[in-house]
Parts: structure tokens; C-alpha cells; sequence
């Protein structure tokens, strides 16, 4: 893995120790990386109604858009987890990052055992998107 991957990897684990999940027990971290180099963070924040969680990777991105910017600004993104496999995103991040992220970024899964890179064209075929809408 490059070195830049490898410290996103890094930010995403020191992000994770942010989740709040008291009903999982299972700690989500993500860390976007921008062209600008700036790295942006978000963890899984849990809620009693659990339909009212979000994941860490959408928080991440939510959070990118927040400050202004846009997917052309998006390099790559980290999502990791302390799980006992690795995870990848569930369905309703794949949809936010098939929107949001562009189609070639970098995709880093790690639970700090095993690690693949892949991107949102691989993890979402045939996607739906702006396209069939507009
Ligand atoms: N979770 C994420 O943060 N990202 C995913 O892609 C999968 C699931 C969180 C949501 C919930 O807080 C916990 O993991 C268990 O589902």
C-alpha cells in the first residue's frame, strides 16, 4: 500500500476511537483525503431509534460537502473497523458514495488484520444515480 493510503489507514483508526456506539459495540472510523491534502473525519454515531444512525463513511462525506467541497476536490477515502472481518460498506453508504465520491477514488477497508483497496464502481454496479433522475 502507498504511504499516503497507509496514513489515511492511520487517521481513519484514530477517528474510529470517536464512534458512538453503545448499541453495536462495533466502532466504524473514516478518513477522506483531499487534492488539497487536507484529511477530513467522521465515526459511526449511534442513536436509541437506531434507524437514526449514521455511518462513519457518510458522516465523513456529509461533513466534506458541508465545508464547500465537491467531488472533483475528493482524493481518497479510509473506512475501517474493529471488526472480527473485514467490512465493506453497507448498501446505504454505497448509494451516498456513488453520488458523492468520484468513481476511480480509492476505496481503503482495513480492520488492522486485513486490507484491500477498491473503489465505488467495483462495490456498486449498475448504480443509480443523477442520470436516471434528471
Ligand atoms: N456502520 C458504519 O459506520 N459503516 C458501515 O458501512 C457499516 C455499518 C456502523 C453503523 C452502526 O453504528 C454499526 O456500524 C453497526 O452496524
Amino acid at each position: 500500500m502507498s504511504q499516503n493510503n497507509e496514513q489515511l489507514v492511520k487517521k481513519a483508526f484514530i477517528a474510529m476511537e470517536n464512534a458512538y456506539a453503545p448499541y453495536s459495540n462495533y466502532h466504524v472510523g473514516a478518513a477522506l483525503r483531499l487534492k488539497n491534502g487536507v484529511e477530513i473525519i467522521g465515526a459511526n454515531i449511534e442513536n436509541a431509534s437506531f434507524g437514526a444512525t449514521c455511518c462513519a463513511e457518510r458522516n465523513a462525506i456529509f461533513q466534506t460537502y458541508s465545508q464547500g467541497y465537491r467531488k472533483d476536490d475528493i482524493e481518497s477515502i479510509a473506512i475501517v473497523s474493529d471488526g472480527k472481518y473485514l467490512a465493506g460498506p453497507c448498501g446505504i453508504c454505497r448509494q451516498v458514495l456513488s453520488e458523492l465520491l468520484p468513481q476511480d477514488a480509492p476505496i481503503i477497508l482495513s480492520n488492522g488484520k486485513e486490507t484491500m483497496v477498491t473503489n465505488i464502481n467495483e462495490l456498486l454496479p449498475l448504480q443509480f444515480g443523477i442520470k436516471d433522475v434528471l
